[in-house]
């Protein structure tokens, strides 16, 4: 369904332009009370304060969302598809959780026809819960990241994915081999990469079930196709580092394996990073690679805590962005994310304040996955994927979020404590509408 090709919304807006870890907060972002975002063929092409711009857009068709609240859609730096069905499963972690629940559930996505059905499943949980971008696990099976790409194509999604590379240290079912990886990504990437709005992620799953060899083939993919991301695992749990140096005599730590094989660069993202030493924060800060942050996942597999002000110090900054990890993170909400990256932060005696999480759920996911030319905050020009929220979605919400008449806050500091209560207690009921393009999202 085509629309008309220019329109606007009224509501209040909110969007963070520039990184609140290094610079003054009031500087990086922009509130609009009662706001006017203008979309032109799917991409914004005006945003301002409504009676000021009005005037100049007076023959388009608003919507008007009285009281709510639109921010960029939010960005997901790490998931698996396949894992949606086993989020939630009990007592174990990381390697047994793997051998127990993660690999069985993963065997079930040979079957191309089951990966299309949960494909569309996933991709409507994650609008529903406002996620518009992600970085995407699919299986190691080809057919699973076929259906996942045409999902996800036929939605006109911005979404990056990747076929699981792993060669060892796994079931028969589950393995595919250095020299197949290589010439399945290889299809992968000629058929899906840049075809609309869809990227390709070269996946090795982690240093644990892939050989040298495969890593080699990982590296020499991104050597042939150099626009293409990198998404592995890094540094997530104490014995899985163990196992590592274990496997890599050869190497310097966990970061190394990947680095001798040619992984680490600008477009690489690794999820978690929990146990990474100094020398390898450095490293990645160096080579410009990025973090996904699953706070969630983390807690619930007890791996660890984060080291957000390591990641995001001046000495060596490293990009970060958050990644709900399901099916070992718990939540597909990046609000419930949030809260939890909050909660990790104060278990370091760190704050998080809203706005910095509001950036890492958005401009900083941009960021992180090399897409802060076309997302993350409503500059002219950028794709108008958007969500619309309520502050008040739940009757507690409500009261804690109560506002004098229409407007849901007049000033930065009311916004901000408004959107803090909202990371700490919203989830996808805080979601009423999410937007691609520009376009109503359905599912
Ligand atoms: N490390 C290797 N595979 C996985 C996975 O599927 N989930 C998580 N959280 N860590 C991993
Ligand atoms: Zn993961």
């Amino acid at each position: 369904m085509q629309n008309q090709t220019i329109k606007g919304f009224r509501a209040s807006f909110l969007d963070v332009i520039a990184d609140p870890f290094y610079e003054t907060e009031a500087d990086c972002v922009r509130y609009f009370p009662d706001g006017l975002l203008v979309v032109e063929h799917g991409k914004v092409k005006d945003l301002g304060d409504y009676e000021t711009l009005y005037p100049q857009y007076a023959d388009i068709p608003i919507t008007y969302y009285r009281d709510r609240l639109i921010v960029s859609g939010f960005i997901d730096t790490h998931i698996h598809f396949p894992q949606m069905e086993m989020i939630a499963s009990y007592g174990e972690q990381l390697l047994e959780w793997l051998s127990t629940y993660t690999f069985p559930t993963e065997r079930k996505f040979a079957d191309r026809n089951y990966a299309l059905e949960i494909s569309s499943l996933f991709l409507n949980e994650l609008l529903r819960n406002g996620t518009t971008t992600a970085l995407v696990f699919t299986s190691v099976f080809l057919q699973s990241t076929d259906a996942f790409f045409e999902e996800a194509q036929r939605r006109n999604l911005r979404m990056i994915a990747g076929k699981v590379m792993m060669d060892r240290h796994a079931p028969d079912f589950l393995v595919d081999t250095a020299a197949s990886s290589y010439l399945e990504t290889k299809q992968l990437i000629e058929k899906w990469h840049k075809r609309d709005r869809l990227l390709y992620a070269v996946t090795p799953r982690f240093a644990i079930t892939s050989t040298s060899e495969q890593l080699t083939n990982a590296g020499k993919l991104l050597a042939e196709f150099p626009d293409v991301y990198l998404h592995t695992h890094l540094s997530e749990n104490v014995k899985e580092v163990e196992t590592v140096a274990e496997f890599f005599p050869e190497s310097e730590g966990y970061l190394d394996v990947y680095d001798r094989a040619g992984l680490v660069g600008s477009k690489s993202v690794f999820a978690h990073g929990v146990q990474l030493t100094d020398r390898e924060f450095a490293r990645l800060s160096e080579a410009k690679s990025a973090i996904a942050f699953c706070p969630t996942s983390n807690l619930f597999l007890g791996s660890g805590l984060f080291k957000l002000e390591k990641a995001k110090s001046s000495e060596t900054p490293v990009k970060v962005g958050l990644g709900t990890d399901v099916g070992a993170g718990t939540s597909f909400s990046i609000l419930r994310t949030a809260s939890a990256a909050y909660q990790v932060a104060q278990l370091r005696s760190q704050k998080l304040s809203a706005f910095k999480a509001l950036f890492l759920a958005t401009l900083g996911g941009a960021i992180a996955l090399s897409l802060d030319d076309k997302l993350g905050n409503f500059e002219i020009g950028k794709e108008a994927d958007f969500i619309v929220l309520n502050l008040r979605s739940t009757p507690i919400m409500a009261l804690r979020n109560k506002s004098s008449d229409q407007a849901i806050a007049t000033t930065l500091a009311e916004i901000s404590d408004q959107l803090f209560a909202t990371i700490i207690m919203g989830d996808d009921r805080a979601i009423e509408t999410t937007y691609i393009m520009g376009e109503k999202a359905e599912f």
